[in-house]
C-alpha cells in the first residue's frame, strides 16, 4: 500500500518536472520581427518593451495576444491583437524622426536612437490627446 502510493508519487513528481524543464528549455522560437533588428538580445528587446508600457501606461496585454486557454500568458509572437500592427507603425514613425531630422552617431543603429521616444508624445496614455 505505501510502496504504491510511493510509486504514484515518484511518478507524479517526474512529470512535474519534465513540465518545469520543458517550460524553460533554451528552445528558441524564430522571433517574429518586423521592424527591430533580427540579432537583438534578449535584454534590449525586453528593455524597449518595458519603455512601451512605461510610455503608453499600458501593460504587455495591450498589444500581445493571449496563448488560447492560457489567460496569463502571452504569445509575444503572435500578431493577433491588431494593436501590436498600430504599434509598429509608431516603432517606424519614431525611426524615421530620429534618423531623418537629428544628429546621430551613424555607428548606432537607428531602431536603437532614442533622441524622440514613444514617451515624448503619451507621457504615460495609451491615445495621448489632441492639443
Ligand atoms: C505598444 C505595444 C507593445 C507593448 C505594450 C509591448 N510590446 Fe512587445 N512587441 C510589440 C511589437 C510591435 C513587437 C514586434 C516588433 C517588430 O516587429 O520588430 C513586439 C515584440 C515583442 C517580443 C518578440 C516576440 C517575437 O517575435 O519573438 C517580445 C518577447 C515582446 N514583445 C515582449 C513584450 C513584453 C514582455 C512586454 C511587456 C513588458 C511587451 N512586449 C509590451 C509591441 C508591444
Ligand atoms: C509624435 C508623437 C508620437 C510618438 C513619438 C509616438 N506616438 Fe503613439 N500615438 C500618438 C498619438 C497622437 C496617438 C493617438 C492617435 C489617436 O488617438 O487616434 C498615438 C497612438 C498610439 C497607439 C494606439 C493605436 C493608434 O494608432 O491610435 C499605439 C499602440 C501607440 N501610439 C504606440 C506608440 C509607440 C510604441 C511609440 C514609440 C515607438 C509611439 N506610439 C510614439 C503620437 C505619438
Amino acid at each position: 500500500m505505501y510502496r504504491n502510493k510511493l510509486k504514484v508519487i515518484t511518478g507524479l513528481s517526474f512529470f512535474i518536472l519534465l513540465g518545469v524543464a520543458a517550460a524553460h528549455a533554451p528552445f528558441q522560437k524564430e522571433r517574429n520581427l518586423k521592424v527591430l533588428p533580427k540579432d537583438i538580445s534578449d535584454q534590449k528587446l525586453d528593455s524597449i518593451m518595458e519603455t512601451y508600457n512605461i510610455a503608453l501606461g499600458v501593460k504587455c496585454e495591450f498589444c500581445h495576444a493571449k496563448v488560447k486557454g492560457f489567460a496569463d500568458s502571452l504569445d509575444y509572437a503572435s500578431d493577433a491583437e491588431p494593436m501590436k500592427e498600430e504599434a509598429r507603425k509608431m516603432m517606424r514613425m519614431v525611426i524615421d524622426i530620429n534618423k531623418n531630422n537629428f544628429w546621430y552617431n551613424k555607428n548606432t543603429q537607428p531602431e536603437y536612437l532614442k533622441t524622440v521616444t514613444c514617451r515624448h508624445c503619451h507621457r504615460g496614455e495609451a491615445f495621448p490627446p489632441e492639443y
